[in-house]
């Protein structure tokens, strides 16, 4: 039961960690947001919380973001230097379109970081908390999208910061398939 775990591809680095999202230092934290973009519980709450009122002030002026899309803020008193509010998709069943919308969420934040040079970046496990997402598709789906996206980046440190060490072995399988040597 690692409590990190790395993996290389290529110049680019993916890591699993089980952490609170807030803590970490790195280009930008990705905030599971809502498309008010005007916070929540979750680790909405948390980065809000973390962040103080500059946070709210910045996602007020957003005007908000609609599902599968992200924007950009500061990170204010957080450790990391930007937040990336993503609006992941409420689970219905999956047969509405949740997968395509929880892809997106993750390359948006992507193409976000990639627009701003950024060199890492960590995204909690978006729509899996509130929004009800079955946790071990979404971490597949996770993987799969920002695998899809590294050829954009020169070099990229992506960090799945999973709140539970289940969340964390469902990344860390899709990341590395037991056929895999
Ligand atoms: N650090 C890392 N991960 C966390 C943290 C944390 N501090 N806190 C929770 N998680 P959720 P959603 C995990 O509910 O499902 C909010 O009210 C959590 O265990 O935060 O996308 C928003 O405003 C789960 O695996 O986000 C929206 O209304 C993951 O983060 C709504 O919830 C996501 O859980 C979004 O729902």
């Amino acid at each position: 039961m690692p409590l990190r775990f790395e993996r290389r591809e290529g110049p680019h680095v993916l890591e699993v960690i089980v952490a609170d999202i807030t803590t970490l230092e790195v280009d930008a934290v990705v905030n599971a947001a809502n498309s008010s973009l005007l916070g929540g519980g979750g680790v909405d709450g948390a980065i809000h919380r973390a962040a103080g009122p500059g946070l709210l002030e910045d996602c007020v002026r957003l005007g908000g973001c609609p599902t599968g899309e992200a924007r950009l803020t500061g990170g204010h008193r957080l450790p990391a230097r930007h937040v990336v509010h993503a609006v992941g998709p409420i689970w219905r069943g999956g047969g509405h379109g949740e997968p395509a919308q929880l892809a997106a969420a993750y390359r948006n934040s992507l193409a976000i970081a990639r627009d701003h040079g950024f060199a890492s970046i960590a995204f909690p496990s978006i729509s899996t908390g509130v929004y009800g997402y079955p946790g071990r598709e979404a971490a597949e789906i996770a993987v799969a999208t920002v695998r899809a996206e590294l050829s954009r980046f020169v070099a990229l440190r992506v960090i799945f910061c999973c709140f539970s060490e289940t969340a964390a072995q469902w990344h860390r399988e899709a990341l590395q398939p037991p056929e895999d040597p």
